[in-house]
Order: C-alpha cells, then sequence, then structure tokens
C-alpha cells in the first residue's frame, strides 16, 4: 500500500478483493421482490405483474398497496386504503410556514427536498422503526401528504393561497384541486386529465435500483429517519440525468424549436466535444424500447385529443424516427425513455414546467417507501458502506511549513 497506490494484486492480501464498478453498472446492490426488470426485452414488472396491464386495469393506489405490500387489494382492501390514504393528506400548518422561508421563485424541487426533510422534525419521537406498524403509518403519511407539499410548492411558486386537501376527491383529482382552484374559484376536475395522471404516475411508480431509489435505501441503511431518507431521494431525483429529464426535454423541444432544426440537434448530440444530449435518450438498463415509453406515447395523443395539438408533439415524434433511424443511436440502444413523452402531457393539463419533477417525485414515492420497507425489516440488513479503488499520493511525510517548496 506504501510503495505503490494501483497494486491491486498486493491491496487484496490486506483487504481481500473488491469489484471496481463506477456507476453500479453490473452490481446488484441488493435482494429486491418488488420489481422486475428486463432491459433487453423492455419488460416491466410490478410484483410479478405486467406494467401494460396495471396501467390498463389498476388506479394509481391500487398499485400503491400492491407495491407496499406484496399483493394487490381485495376491493374491501382498497376502500380502506384509500381511506386511509385520504385521511392523511393535510400537513401541520406549522410546516406550511416553512414555505415562507423559501423566495417566491425558489425550484419546487429545492422546497420539497428541504419541507419532506423537515417532516423528521414533526414525526420523529413515536416513531420507531423496528415496529412494522410504524412503518406502514409512515409509508401511508408520505404518500398522502406529498401531493400536498408539491401542490404548496406550486402555490407558493405563484403567491397564490394555499388550498387545502378535499378528502372526497381521487388522489390526482384532489392534486389537480390543490394546484389550481382558488378560494374564489372551483376547479372542474376534467376525468381525461385525472385519468392520464394517475396513468403516469402508475409508470412512474417504480423502478428497481434507479439513482433516486438507492440513495434512499442508502441514506436509509444508517436507521436514519425515513423522512431524511425520502428527502434524500427527492434530492437524486432532481438530476437532469434522472427525473429532471422531463423538465430537460421540454426545455430542449423549445430550444430546437422546429422539425428543421432536428438534424442540427442530432449532429450535436453525437459530438463527443458538445455537452449536449438528446434528453428523454438512453437508459441505464433499457436497452430496448422503454416500455413506459410506448404507453405514455399512446396516453399523448389522447390528451391532445383533447386539449388541442402541441406543436411540440410533432417535433418529439420527428425526432425519435430520425434519431431511430440514425447509426449512432442504433448502435447504442438510446431508445425514448420514460421522460420523453411524459413532458408533454403534463404541459397539456396545464402543469407548469418546473413541476414536473415534483409530479414524477409524487409518483416514485411508493417506490422509495416500499424499498425503505423492504430493506429496514431485512434481517440480514447491512448499513450500505461501498468502498473505493484510492488512487491518490503513497504514504508520505508532513514537512515543515518552510520545507514546503
Ligand atoms: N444523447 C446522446 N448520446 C447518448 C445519450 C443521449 N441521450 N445517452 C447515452 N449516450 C451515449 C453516451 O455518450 C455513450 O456514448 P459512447 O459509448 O460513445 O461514449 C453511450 O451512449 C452510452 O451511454 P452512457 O452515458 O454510458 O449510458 P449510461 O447508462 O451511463 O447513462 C443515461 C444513461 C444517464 C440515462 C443517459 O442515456 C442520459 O444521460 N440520457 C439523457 C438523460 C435522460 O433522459 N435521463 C432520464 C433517464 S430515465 C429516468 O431516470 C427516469
Amino acid at each position: 500500500h506504501g510503495e505503490s497506490v494501483v497494486d491491486i494484486g498486493s491491496l487484496h492480501k490486506e483487504f481481500g478483493y473488491f469489484t471496481y464498478d463506477p456507476g453500479f453498472v453490473s452490481t446488484s446492490s441488493c435482494k429486491s421482490a418488488i420489481t422486475y426488470l428486463d432491459g433487453d426485452k423492455g419488460e416491466l414488472l410490478y410484483r410479478g405483474y405486467p406494467i401494460e396491464q396495471l396501467a390498463e386495469q389498476c388506479s394509481h393506489l391500487e398499485v400503491s398497496y400492491l407495491l407496499l405490500n406484496g399483493e394487490l387489494p381485495t376491493a374491501q382492501q382498497l376502500t380502506d386504503f384509500e381511506h386511509i390514504i385520504s385521511h392523511h393528506t393535510l400537513i401541520k400548518d406549522a410546516l406550511l410556514k416553512f414555505f415562507d422561508g423559501f423566495n417566491y421563485d425558489a425550484h419546487p424541487m429545492a422546497m420539497m427536498t428541504g419541507v419532506v426533510g423537515s417532516l423528521a422534525g414533526f414525526y420523529h419521537d413515536n416513531l420507531n422503526i423496528l415496529d412494522p406498524e410504524h412503518r406502514k403509518i409512515t409509508a401511508h403519511r408520505l404518500i398522502a401528504k406529498m401531493p400536498t407539499i408539491a401542490a404548496a410548492c406550486y402555490k407558493h411558486n405563484i403567491q397564490q393561497p394555499f388550498m387545502y386537501p378535499r378528502n372526497d376527491l381521487s388522489y390526482c383529482g384532489n392534486l389537480l384541486h390543490m394546484m389550481f382552484a382558488t378560494p374564489c374559484e372551483e376547479y372542474e376536475i376534467d376525468p381525461i386529465a385525472e385519468k392520464a395522471m394517475d396513468v403516469l404516475f402508475i409508470l412512474h411508480a417504480d423502478h428497481e435500483q434507479n439513482a433516486s431509489t438507492s440513495t434512499v435505501r442508502l441514506a436509509g441503511s444508517s436507521d436514519a429517519n425515513p423522512y431524511a431518507a425520502i428527502a434524500a431521494g427527492i434530492a437524486c431525483l432532481w438530476g437532469p440525468a434522472h427525473g429532471g429529464a422531463n423538465e430537460a426535454v421540454l426545455r430542449m423541444l423549445d430550444q430546437i424549436g422546429d422539425v428543421s432544426n432536428i438534424e442540427k440537434y442530432i449532429a450535436k448530440a453525437k459530438d463527443k466535444n458538445d455537452s449536449f444530449k438528446l434528453m428523454g435518450f438512453g437508459h441505464r438498463v433499457y436497452k430496448n424500447f422503454d416500455p413506459r415509453a410506448k404507453i405514455i406515447k399512446g396516453i399523448c395523443h389522447q390528451v391532445l385529443a383533447k386539449y388541442g395539438n402541441d406543436p411540440r408533439m410533432e417535433l418529439a415524434m420527428r425526432l425519435e424516427e430520425i434519431a431511430l433511424r440514425d447509426e449512432y443511436f442504433v448502435e447504442r440502444k438510446l431508445y425514448p425513455n420514460v421522460d420523453f413523452y411524459s413532458g408533454i402531457i403534463y404541459k397539456a393539463l396545464g402543469i407548469p414546467v418546473e413541476m414536473f419533477t415534483p409530479m414524477f417525485a409524487i409518483a416514485r414515492t411508493v417506490g422509495w417507501i416500499s424499498h425503505w420497507v423492504e430493506m429496514i425489516s431485512d434481517p440480514a440488513k447491512k448499513i450500505g458502506r461501498p468502498r473505493q479503488l484510492y488512487i491518490g499520493a503513497a504514504k508520505r511525510t508532513v514537512p515543515g511549513l518552510g520545507e514546503r517548496g
């Protein structure tokens, strides 16, 4: 070790063998029974059920129950679950005051990270993560309160009064109400918008060990407060290489502006000296079409048929068509991912671009908390503690101040 900093051959004698796998490209960090995905086939299963069937036949809360509990609910279990979730939606008045500490134009993901982390201060005393009942209550609180917090972020951004949740509405209906109703005016919930949002939430609900879920597991592995662990996940999701991609896609389409500019931007994406990437393209695991992107493209057409065509849709479809014929994208198996079309749907529903990633965070909350519960309940749980391959200076002696030239 002292003689050569990269002599791995001798290092193992002291420390044993370990893998060097930047980005965890081929390292399983855990065992999990929640989500299965086959990147070559483009297949995604939640607890064994294909995503296509769940998106067509179930609601987001049904799927949330499935992810959390391992089985689909019976009719009675679903009614009970919906009742529990709708009765945990309120946030404490003191929590609402947190928002005043943020600039009115703060990014909602910045506010969400802070506000969700602060739940640790509100629900700490009676929290015993070793008690399965408390874990369940934590999961219910998070699933229920996340839309309320996201809507409060939006209202803070547009400087309108916060709208209290309504228990008589569906999960997504209530979110639309909290975002778009005002104290002076009711908001009429369009069933097409409500359904489209619900399906998007199902598609975003879990995706095994993606960066934000792995972050939640790693943060939670120290037995940290679960609200703090989820806040870490939200912070990770924000990045444009992950959940921030839906916002980045819309900004990219606006930047491209017109079908005639597509070739120029494709060339930029291929140029290794240019940092520009086709946002919404490529995935670490899918080397075939992302099955969620296929479903989303279908919803996109339905929503735009109702809300009027968005020229970005035409642009996105042409971009996809041209990229999928291009050798660079074909060779690297770069297909549209879940976020390529989701932003166009959200935009059509009147959701502002900055709120796209908070929408993703609401949907992914059930995935994060299901993984947290699975990890914390595992009797073989260990604190997450990766190793490193040290490439710094070899051991040396500290010189006196006058000797450092
Ligand atoms: N545009 C242009 N080239 C790309 C793109 C892209 N969107 N994505 C990957 N590539 C290229 C890489 O430059 C690399 O080329 P090289 O082999 O010549 O060096 C090759 O394809 C492999 O890409 P990696 O970056 O090694 O793949 P990785 O698995 O590490 O990254 C990622 C996956 C982060 C999703 C990447 O494809 C990307 O940045 N995409 C755009 C952002 C995006 O849409 N993110 C959302 C992902 S889905 C989600 O999180 C919900």
